[in-house]
């Protein structure tokens, strides 16, 4: 069995959110683990909960900078002591789109970053095109988690392992004319967790269509193919990945 380490299973995307629970269940993805980004989402993770084994992260993404408010820190913090929120997140920078909100966004990562610290939670990193300023960020607080969606080079990859992250794999690895294959090659397996990031980045064969958790199967599939294991020992390996850095 899988786990989905990052998907967002809201209603502005998914009708049937009990249907892709169940598809997912029957396609050998047994758990979820569901990233809030804003103050709507993250009490939209809550409702999920009680759902099976769906777990939650609380956070405000990067994207949300303009538009989060005080009171949706404060939120997430009086709903940490749910035994299901295992994580803050999904937070961090995003150069690419919101590139004039540097310095609202480094303020809001690390008053998240803060929070993760004072309550001992894991961290679900979100960063692109901002690797530096990323790393900058974690290390000034004493944070361990996953680098969510990690496509980065094989250095960084070392520099976030070292400092304790997992890196999320999911539909990336599977696009033609992408590098991540050749980077994933020569890290070790104990350092990766799989994800779908549901309903973006569908792997292949899926293009076009919207992503959801079953297509977990799928991106395991690809990265047994490149680290030459069972489906069964890459299920075993990173579900042990995921005790060690989420405590689920
Ligand atoms: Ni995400």
């Amino acid at each position: 069995m899988f786990c989905d380490t990052h998907c967002h299973l809201f209603q502005e995307y998914y009708e049937d959110i009990d249907e892709i629970i169940k598809l997912a269940k029957e396609n050998r993805v047994n758990r979820m683990i569901v990233a809030g980004c804003d103050d709507k989402s993250n009490k939209e993770v809550l409702s999920l909960l009680e759902k099976g084994e769906i777990y939650g992260t609380l956070g405000v993404h990067p994207e949300e900078v303009e538009s989060f408010k005080e009171s949706d820190l404060e939120f997430i913090e009086k709903n940490l002591s749910h035994p299901k929120i295992i994580a803050i997140g999904e937070i961090g920078l995003d150069y690419h789109y919101e590139k004039e909100t540097k310095e609202k966004q480094i303020k809001l990562f690390e008053l998240q970053l803060a929070l993760a610290e004072k309550y001992d939670l894991p961290v679900v990193i979100h960063s692109r095109e901002a690797t530096q300023d990323t790393i900058e960020c974690l290390k000034k607080y004493k944070v361990k988690g996953v680098i969510h969606s990690f496509s980065g080079s094989l250095e960084t990859a070392k520099i976030y392992i070292k400092m304790g992250f997992l890196l999320g794999i999911n539909g990336v690895i599977t696009f033609k004319n992408c590098n991540l294959k050749d980077v994933i090659k020569e890290v070790d397996l104990h350092s990766i967790v799989l994800e779908t990031d549901s309903p973006y980045l569908t792997p292949v064969p899926f293009r076009g269509k919207r992503n959801e958790p079953s297509k977990v199967l799928t991106i395991a599939d690809y990265v047994s193919e490149i680290y030459h294991v069972s489906r069964e020992t890459l299920s075993e390996i990173t579900n042990a990945n995921i005790q060690r850095v989420f405590d689920i």
